[in-house]
């Protein structure tokens, strides 16, 4: 086989550039190593930058986001006090849809079989070859036959564990890595949301977060040790810690229901540069991983698409060299600033081992200041909805 472009990995980063690029007229196939069933159960959070939501209403792959998605005006701060809120529209102009991923995951599949993106599920022992030249292949297997598809470009959108980010040559790679302390327990369950915008909670206790994924379905997090056991958390200890760290005002309004998912995940801030070496490019979470606390990790990958598809329009319909050359550049641009913003929000709203009486003062005093000033708010609302491309 043959086409333009090769793509390792059909989860949203994947899916969206292949759209992207097939609605430029731009040949590429998708190559995933799991099933579709497998890619949708993925566990995923739930909210969406305009960097995102824009692409996905410029496809008109934006049906059920229009008519299911939550704009949302604003979210909350809360220091065990008080909420302080954020009122990201006021401030910027602009707002973020909470909705889930995995939704956005499902309608980019749906999309890519009415328009006949070609996605080859279940292709084993993906590996990548010639990508310090102009004529690199892609090998796997398929229902065990051995395969190859010949490309101009290979694109790794293969996640954190996928192969494309390990084929770069090491004397060119740099990885930057800081794994936090602690990890997030997160409980998924059928009842109305405490709050109708999500609120972010720095307690004595730990870290606590409230979101949704409608009005009729809750998504909390609780910041729990690293070794921590799920067994160790029965719902009603989750329901009763959440509402300890949300606060009293916030208590009364958590409605109780059974866990339809719940589950114990880490929390790492990672980048591997250069995210562009001879005929093969990285995209989304194959380049870099955020801790979900600003909610960066999809949005991100949204952007490295939307940078990728105008440098690859640019080759291949206007014989321009320039757009690829400066990709990796550019696209770790805006990588490093939702890095800054997702580890200073991580710093600031959790409790770390080994945090001194002073140590807290300074979170309690941080949050003080950001109650106080229009210019803290600004700051903390322009990074939430999304620095520009
Ligand atoms: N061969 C082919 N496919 C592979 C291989 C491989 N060897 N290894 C991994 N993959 C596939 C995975 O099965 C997965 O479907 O690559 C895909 C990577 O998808 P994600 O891990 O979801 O990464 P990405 O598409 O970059 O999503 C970015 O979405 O929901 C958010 O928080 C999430 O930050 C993440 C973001
Ligand atoms: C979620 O709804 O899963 C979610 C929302 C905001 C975050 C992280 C996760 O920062």
């Amino acid at each position: 086989m043959r086409t333009q472009v090769v793509i390792i990995g059909a989860g949203p980063a994947g899916l969206l550039l292949g759209h992207l690029l097939l609605a430029e007229g731009i040949d590429a196939i998708l190559v995933e190593r799991a099933s579709a069933d497998y890619v949708l159960g993925r566990i995923r959070a739930g909210v969406l930058e305009t960097t995102l939501t824009d692409l996905l209403h410029q496809l008109g792959i934006d049906e059920r986001l229009n008519a299911e998605g939550l704009p949302h005006d604003g979210f909350n701060l809360a220091d065990g006090e008080r909420l302080i809120r954020i009122d990201v529209a006021a401030l910027t102009g602009r707002h973020v849809t909470v909705y889930g991923q995995t939704e956005v995951t499902r309608d980019l599949m749906t999309a890519a079989t009415e328009r006949g993106l070609q996605i080859i599920y279940e292709a084993a022992d993906v590996t990548l070859h010639g990508i310090e030249g102009d004529a690199p292949f892609v090998t796997f297997r398929e229902n065990g036959v051995p395969k190859r598809i010949d490309a101009r470009f290979i694109v790794g959108c293969d996640g954190f564990h996928g192969p494309s980010r390990q084929a770069m040559p090491a004397h060119v790679a740099q990885a930057f890595e800081k794994v936090y302390p602690f990890g997030w327990l997160g409980i998924l369950a059928d009842v109305p949301p405490c709050n109708h915008e999500l609120i972010y909670a720095s307690h004595d206790n730990g870290f606590a977060l409230a979101s949704m994924r409608s009005n009729t379905r809750s998504r909390y997090y609780i910041q729990v040790p690293l070794d921590e056991k799920i067994e160790a958390w029965p719902d009603d200890r989750v329901w009763d810690e959440l509402a300890v760290r949300l606060g009293p005002d916030v208590a009364g309004n958590i409605t109780r229901g059974p866990a339809i998912e719940k589950s114990i995940a880490p929390l790492r801030s990672f980048v591997f540069e250069p995210m562009r070496h001879g005929s093969l490019f990285l995209a989304g979470d194959s380049a870099h991983i955020v801790p979900p606390t600003g909610a960066k990790g999809l949005n991100l990958a949204a952007s490295d698409v939307a940078y990728l598809t105008r440098a690859l329009t640019a080759f291949f319909n206007a014989h321009d060299n320039d757009a690829i050359a400066q990709y990796s550049d550019r696209a770790l641009a805006r990588v490093w600033k939702a890095e800054r913003f997702s580890w200073q929000l991580t710093s600031l709203m959790h409790r770390f081992p080994g945090t001194t009486p002073f140590d807290r003062r300074m979170q309690m005093a941080d949050l003080d200041y950001i109650a106080s000033s229009t210019a803290a708010q600004t700051t903390i609302a322009e990074n939430y909805v999304g620095l520009p491309l």
